[in-house]
């Protein structure tokens, strides 16, 4: 059964040996030349698969993955039981929130600690499932231990708390550095980093 359909993959909720999965599908885009697209969708795959279960190893909780079909550009997971962060925070408590971003904080910095990057931190995709969150979606993730990626990686998550939350965009996003403090060594390089790349962000913008 169609459970969503994302900009770049549909996915489907299944049952499969007596499991609730979820069956991320890559779609062709026409507008792509098809070997090139072929080529991405194929990466993409196999990097998100990578990267989910190298971020479980790394603390960070996932789902776990069935099987994974590059032909088809597919992934069957397990079906997380729970609700977007995006939708949850809109009837929690001032309280409950700077916990949970505080937690998600920490969970951005043992990944960045195992040298992973996320890569698009929204609140859509990050799962909250009996009081533990889950990361999901990390098709745009990598690989990389460089200050300059975890800084970016930082900033597309306040931009992304900008968008979504906007009232308490700068409230969580102070939680989530709390948190990321507190999970890694490097905190203090990355974050002024980060305020290097949006001193830059807004540079370019104002030209
Ligand atoms: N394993 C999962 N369990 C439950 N829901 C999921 C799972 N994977 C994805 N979803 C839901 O589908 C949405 C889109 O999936 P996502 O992987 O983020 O694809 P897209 O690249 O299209 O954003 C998510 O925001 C989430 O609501
Ligand atoms: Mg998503």
């Amino acid at each position: 059964m169609l459970y969503k359909k994302g900009a770049e993959a549909y996915l489907y909720k299944e049952e499969c040996c007596g499991r609730k999965v979820i069956v991320k599908r890559r779609i062709p885009k026409s507008y792509r030349v098809p070997q090139l697209d072929e080529k991405l969708r194929y990466d993409r795959t196999v990097k998100e698969a990578r990267l989910l279960s190298d971020a479980r190893k790394a603390g960070v909780p996932t789902p776990m993955i069935y099987f994974i079909d590059l032909e088809e550009a597919t992934i069957v997971m397990d079906f997380i039981e729970g609700e977007q962060v995006k939708t949850i925070i809109q009837n929690m408590e001032e309280r409950e929130k700077k916990d949970l971003f505080t937690h998600i904080g920490m969970l951005i910095g043992r990944l960045h600690n195992a040298g992973i990057i996320h890569g698009d931190l929204t609140t859509s995709n990050m799962l909250l499932s009996n009081s533990k969150v889950y990361f999901i979606d990390f098709g745009l993730g990598d690989y990389s231990v460089a200050v300059e990626d975890q800084g970016v990686d930082l900033h597309l998550m306040r931009r992304a708390l900008q968008s979504t939350h906007y009232s308490y965009a700068e409230a969580g996003f102070a939680a989530v550095l709390e948190g990321y403090k507190r999970a890694t060594s490097k905190s203090e390089e990355v974050i002024e980093r980060l305020y290097e790349i949006e001193k830059r962000g807004r540079y370019h913008r104002e030209r």
